[in-house]
């Protein structure tokens, strides 16, 4: 029996529900594949800002530093804006704990291989900067200036991971750029991308700029396998990725320390959906993929396959869908079935 202790942050509004989903689902196939999950529950959300002031408690990394995995439902509530929630909670763990790889697979999962594609972004640095200003607020001259930071470092190591990602799949990999426009940090990455491409003869990348490769996505997604994206280019999206295979209550996404020196954290792409809370019917199959991810990383590939198969028999052979698939079934309902597909 192999052990592992996870540090379950539900968040806010769906998050929880979701998270109790997946929680289901692991206990299922942790019995199945005698994987012993233990959960310590973290109430770090919104709720918690409202009440005592902060998303976290000041020493909250280190509370979870020592976790095999985080795992988190999604942050963000009506009246509390959404960057107290982003920089409060989740900006701190990705960049304290070096996750500098969020990696977002997308597929459609009826066993048709139309979309099967992985967005890689990079996600400690790029346009969600901190470094800017704003001056003479409420005056007509009011101004706001954003710098974006691209490191060779931090460029170099999400263009490797990428690249080792395309050559175990089908050896293509696009990189997202817009050196047309933006004209410093985007040449920049291009010739990154192009310097480590040159190093492996069997990945073909091909550059494509953020706007086209939008509506190619759009049009003909089966054209792409692995995607490597600046962190807000990779954002937007792997949401539209997920969103042209069904939902984005589909997608799954993990924060990725691939040195493992720190835990990784795993989270659904959607957020706490505040439109649906409370009625029961939050699609829970992105949070199930992405505690497939968990059980994958933390070096379980048959749990996590099986995991994956369960959801794909369900999408294969019943008609239980949740409402924004387009059915009538409940978050309960969508969860039990995959459980006994397991
Ligand atoms: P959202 O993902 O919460 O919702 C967008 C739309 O998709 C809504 O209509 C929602 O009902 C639907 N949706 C999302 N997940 C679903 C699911 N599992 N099943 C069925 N329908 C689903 O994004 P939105 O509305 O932009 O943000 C709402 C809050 O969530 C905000 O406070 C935002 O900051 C936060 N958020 C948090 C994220 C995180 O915790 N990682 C990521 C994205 C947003
Ligand atoms: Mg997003």
């Amino acid at each position: 029996m192999k052990s592992h202790r996870i540090a379950v942050i539900p968040g806010d509004g769906i998050g929880t529900e979701v998270c109790r989903a997946a929680r289901a689902v692991l206990d299922a196939v942790g019995r199945r594949h005698a994987i012993d999950l233990t959960y310590d529950e973290f109430d770090w959300s919104c709720a918690r800002y409202l009440d005592e002031g902060a998303m976290m408690p000041a020493n909250g990394l280190d509370l979870i530093r020592h976790h095999d995995a985080i795992f988190l439902g999604a942050v963000g509530a009506p009246g509390v804006p959404d960057h107290v929630s982003l920089w409060g909670l989740l900006i701190p763990i990705r960049r304290g704990f070096e996750q500098f790889v969020n990696l977002r697979p997308i597929r459609v999962l009826d066993g048709q291989q139309a979309i099967d594609l992985v967005v890689v972004r990079e996600n400690v640095e790029g346009e969600y900067s901190e470094i800017g200003g704003r001056l003479y607020r409420g005056t007509p001259a009011e101004m706001a200036v954003q710098e974006s930071v691209f490191t060779r470092t931090g460029v170099t190591r999400i263009v490797d991971y990428a690249l080792d990602l395309a050559e175990q799949r089908s050896g293509r990999l696009t990189s997202a750029t817009k050196s047309n426009g933006i004209i410093h940090t985007m040449p920049f990455w291009d010739e990154i991308v192009a310097e480590r491409v040159a190093e492996r003869s069997s990945v073909t990348m091909r550059s494509e700029h953020i706007d086209a490769l939008c509506a190619k996505l759009v049009l003909d997604p089966a054209q792409f396998d692995v995607i490597v994206a600046s962190n807000l280019f990779g954002d937007i999206l792997s949401d539209l990725a997920a969103a042209v295979a069904g939902s984005i209550g589909l997608a799954p996404a993990a924060n990725i320390d691939p040195t493992r020196a720190h835990p990784s954290m795993f989270e659904p792409v959607h957020g706490s959906a505040p439109d649906i809370v409370g009625r029961g019917i939050a699609n829970p199959v992105g949070a199930i993929w992405t505690a497939a991810m968990m059980l994958d990383h933390l070096g379980h590939p048959e749990a996590s396959a099986n995991i994956l198969a369960a959801i794909g028999s369900v999408f294969a052979k019943s008609s239980v869908r949740t409402p924004d698939l387009g059915g009538t079934a409940t978050t309960a309902d969508m969860t039990l079935a995959i459980v006994e597909a397991l």
